[in-house]
């Protein structure tokens, strides 16, 4: 079967984009795959090492590092600004940065200073992103912003209430900056994958492999990796996508329409939950 990792027609040709967390997991994946397909990307990330590293074995003619911690508007509007001035111009805003704390079902366990920095990564680092590609977008009468949200942005009692609330929280402003950015032919989506294997996740998998291992996969025999992420990143960047506003991309292989199990919720009120969902507007 011939995969879009394999493009016959490049679909960001001659595009700029710029993709935070792009050191390692679905946004490095993002990156590798939008070069393929023509893009220069910038990575912008706190792991100084690994993304220049990743950026020299991508290319350093197509890829570019830059230090960026997205809670910190100064690294944030530095880092458009040398997007800018080396390309011109940016297409492209992955907000993809996260962190993600580990699972305290019971409330009272959970600590004021990780639940606001979580808040703080996932979501003041999304708005301070899209903030300053639409500063760099608005002149150009053009762009596209994609959020990477969560089904946990969408349904409760799946991962941690900081992490939860954070990518719930996105899809609001998501909401907002499309409702206010179309008017510049700006595109703002947010793209809500469920579980996947990645660094941050993998301690996840290894505490509880019997709830993580296939059951988020309602299509028997395949389950979701960062590469499906990427063609989803790169179906909403690409022209084909052009009509596309505001999308929140929900529900891979089926799970906000039904599914078996739930990481925090006996089943049977996982059940309920889920099968109350009207997503916003689900693909
Ligand atoms: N992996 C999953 O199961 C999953 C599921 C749904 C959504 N997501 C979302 O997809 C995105 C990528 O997830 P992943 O699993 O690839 O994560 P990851 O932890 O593998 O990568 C995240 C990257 O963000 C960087 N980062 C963290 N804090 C930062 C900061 N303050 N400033 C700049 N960079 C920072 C990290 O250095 C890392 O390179 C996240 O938004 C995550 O919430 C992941």
């Amino acid at each position: 079967m011939v995969k879009v990792h394999d493009p016959v027609f490049p679909r960001l040709a001659m595009r700029v984009a710029f993709i935070t967390g792009g050191a390692q997991g679905i946004g490095e994946k993002t990156a590798r795959l939008f070069v393929k397909h023509g893009a220069k990307v910038v990575i912008a990330d706190i792991q100084d090492d690994l993304g220049q590293s990743v950026c020299k074995d991508i290319g350093l003619d197509t890829a570019t590092f830059v230090h960026c911690d997205v809670t910190v508007e100064s690294d944030v509007e530095n880092a458009i600004n040398m997007t800018l001035a080396k390309y011109g111009k940016l297409d492209i805003m992955i907000n993809n940065a996260a962190i993600v704390d580990d699972l305290k079902p019971n409330i009272l366990d959970n600590d004021l200073a990780t639940f606001e920095r979580v808040m703080k990564v996932n979501v003041t680092g999304v708005f301070l992103g899209t903030k300053h590609a639409a500063r760099a977008m608005i002149p150009a009468r053009s762009g596209n912003i994609i959020t990477m949200g969560s089904v946990s942005g969408s349904i409760g009692g799946i991962i941690s209430h900081s992490y939860s609330s954070s990518k719930h929280a996105i899809v609001g402003l998501t909401k907002n900056t499309a409702a206010e950015l179309g008017q510049y032919g700006i595109r703002v989506n947010c793209l809500s994958p469920h579980f996947i294997p990645t660094p941050s996740t993998a301690n996840m998998i290894n505490d509880h492999p019997e709830k993580y291992s296939k059951v988020y996969s309602n299509l028997k025999g395949v389950s979701l990796n960062q590469d499906d992420v990427a063609d989803a990143a790169l179906f909403l960047a690409s022209d084909e996508a052009s009509l596309l506003v505001p999308v929140m991309f929900l529900g891979f292989q089926g799970f906000l329409n039904h599914n078996k199990s739930s990481v925090m919720l006996p089943r049977s009120m996982a059940f309920s939950i889920f099968n109350s969902i009207q997503p916003v507007q689900e693909l």
